[in-house]
């Protein structure tokens, strides 16, 4: 991975790398070094994260959502796309449309819009309140879903890279299908707040990137998306801003990995140029 970050890796195994650090520098990464983004950040819904405030003014969360995504579109190669879940929308403390806020604030960023897919998470009961309950004096609609936008740089046709795609016909058949259906992940069991299921990046690896392509997460969290990745031919980065989460992610990365005959794709020296 040609000039990926100017500072050391957190962690790195096979490959899978992790850095420690703010998706708000600019400087972190060098320019164009990622084919893939797939990532969810912090839905700034009151969840108790180490190491930022997931209570900002619905402004402040805008202006957050503003510049990391400035800096995702520079961090990513020309043919590249980010797959980026995110809440459809938000009825605590006030009715927001997240979702096409995002939406739009990617496209002025310079990411063009692709499409979105809708996931219906089975285990999830968005469900806290009625409204006005039996009357149309104020009832509340609330659908339990969450979007996953996809998104691309210059051209939704990709150029460069090994142009070895490896999804089954089944698969690609079922996923090009825009309403997913999958669990969501369990906090206890990760040990991370807000972790989503491999299923997601899985899906997402398979049906946008080639084999060896670089597959990147701003909010890596427990590791998940640099995981599956890694598991699956291509070169996983993640970055969080918690030391905590990282060390959590390189625990379930090592153990994981460990245990994988991951062949010949995966024991590539892969160097990073540190400045
Ligand atoms: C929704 S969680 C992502 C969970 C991840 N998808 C997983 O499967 O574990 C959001 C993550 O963003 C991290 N985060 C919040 N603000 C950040 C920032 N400014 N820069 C980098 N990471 C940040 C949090 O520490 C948290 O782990």
């Amino acid at each position: 991975m040609k000039n990926a970050k100017k500072t050391k890796p957190f962690f790195r195994f096979k490959n899978a790398f992790l850095y420690n650090g703010n998706v708000l520098d600019a400087n972190n990464f060098s320019k164009e070094f990622c084919d893939l983004i797939v990532t969810s950040p912090p839905y700034n819904v009151g969840i108790e994260y180490t190491s930022n405030n997931d209570v900002l003014s619905y402004d402040d969360y805008l202006k957050f959502t503003q510049k990391w995504i400035s800096n995702c579109f520079d961090w990513t190669k020309d043919s590249g796309r980010l797959i980026l879940n995110i809440p459809l929308d938000k009825n605590k403390g006030g009715q927001k449309s997240v979702g096409a806020d995002i939406t739009a604030i990617a496209q002025k960023a310079g990411w063009k819009y692709h499409s979105t897919i809708i996931w219906n998470e089975g285990n999830i009961s968005r469900r806290t309140a009625w409204g006005s309950f039996m009357s149309a004096s104020a009832p509340y609609v609330i659908a339990p879903v969450e979007l996953i936008l996809v998104l691309y740089k210059k051209e939704w046709k990709k150029i460069g890279g090994s142009k070895i795609s490896d999804i089954t016909k089944k698969d690609f058949m079922d996923w090009t299908n825009g309403v997913w259906v999958f669990n969501g992940e369990s906090k206890k069991r990760i040990g991370h707040p807000a972790p989503f299921p491999r299923e997601l990046p899985y899906r997402a690896i398979k049906l946008f990137s080639y084999v060896d392509d670089i597959v990147f997460d701003p909010f890596s969290g427990s590791g998940t998306t640099a995981l599956v990745a890694a598991m699956n031919k291509r070169i996983g980065v993640g970055l969080d801003i918690d030391e905590g989460y990282c060390n959590l992610a390189k625990n379930r990365i090592s153990q994981e990995l460990n245990t994988l005959n991951l062949g010949d794709s995966n024991e590539k020296n892969i160097s990073i140029k540190i400045a």
